[in-house]
């Protein structure tokens, strides 16, 4: 299964951070907020990943990021000229995705909790239709929202309802088989002019494959889209690490953790990371110190 990290779009609810700088990019406490949906693609497993952000923000993301292989992955760069929607991820990298199944993850997304790769890499499972993520918030009206019916399947998704039915977004993590280009290309462009995933989604839900895997309270969905969000996401990061030690959204650890990279790879990537906290604990991990 292939992965897109999609980091596109102007970031117009964090200006004027984002005037002269990638929303994606921006820090999200100790990393860049790019690192957090990245780990997630990794944990599912994914080692093709394609990111795809304006052709201006591009160079950044190459200068971060690299060919992949200090991650043990391998990245593919490609632009998307306009924010024309989430679903034109498909169509930017149809010829890349060449057929396969593949997963998108939103890169202002945070998703953090126990047994999270087990979750993932059943999504990544290779199974017919598409696996997308439903979690409890207190302002659906900002995201897709999904309702279930009396048996608790998924019976509607509806972007961004003026009055949702139901309090469970959609989280901006989507695993889909290998149809996914096909269906892309039907879709139409919204009345806001962009090809939304909600629609895409609303393809596999009426064929009756589309799974919603409920995110019970015991993880994490945070998305860092605005200030507020910006900063408890940071806030969130911070309080976790300081307290436990372990870290949050570092694909380091789970490259080497997913056993993508040896532990000589991982005291190497320390050590590029100087004295940071980061760069100490990883060298801990890389020796055996810590859990
Ligand atoms: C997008 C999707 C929405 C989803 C959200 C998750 O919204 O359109 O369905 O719930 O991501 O972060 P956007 O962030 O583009 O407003």
């Amino acid at each position: 299964m292939k992965g897109i990290l999609l980091a596109g779009g102007s970031g117009t609810r964090l200006h004027p951070m984002t005037l002269a700088a990638s929303k994606q990019l921006l820090p999200v406490y100790d990393k860049p907020m790019v690192y957090y949906p990245l780990s997630t693609l990794m944990l599912a497993g994914i080692r093709d990943i394609m990111i795809i952000s304006t052709p201006e923000d591009l160079p950044q993301f190459r200068r971060l990021l690299g060919d992949g292989s200090r991650f043990g992955v391998r990245f593919a760069y490609a632009a998307q000229p306009s924010p024309d929607g989430i679903a034109q991820a498909f169509l930017i990298g149809r010829d890349w995705i060449a057929g396969e199944a593949c997963a998108l993850a939103l890169g202002d997304n945070l998703i953090h909790g126990d047994h999270l790769s087990a979750l993932l890499r059943n999504a990544a499972s290779g199974q017919a239709g598409a696996t997308v993520f439903a979690y409890q918030v207190r302002d659906p009206e900002r995201y897709g929202v999904v309702s279930f019916d009396l048996d608790g399947n998924a019976s509607e998704i509806v972007e961004k309802p003026a009055t949702p039915t139901s309090n469970w977004a959609v989280t901006g993590l989507y695993f889909y088989d290998r149809q996914v280009t096909d269906i892309a290309a039907r879709i139409r462009p919204s009345a806001r002019g962009e090809l939304e995933i909600t629609d895409l989604n609303k393809v596999y839900l009426e064929s009756g494959l589309l799974r919603v895997e409920r995110l019970s309270r015991g993880y994490a969905w945070l998305d860092a889209g605005t200030p507020d969000s910006l900063l408890q996401a940071a806030t969130f990061v911070q309080t976790i690490q300081s307290r436990t030690g372990m870290l949050v959204g570092c694909p380091e650890e789970v490259a080497f953790r997913m056993g993508f990279i040896t532990a000589d790879d991982l005291r190497e990537q320390a050590r590029h990371l100087g004295k940071t906290e980061l760069g100490r604990v990883l060298l801990g991990l890389a020796d055996g110190v810590f859990g």
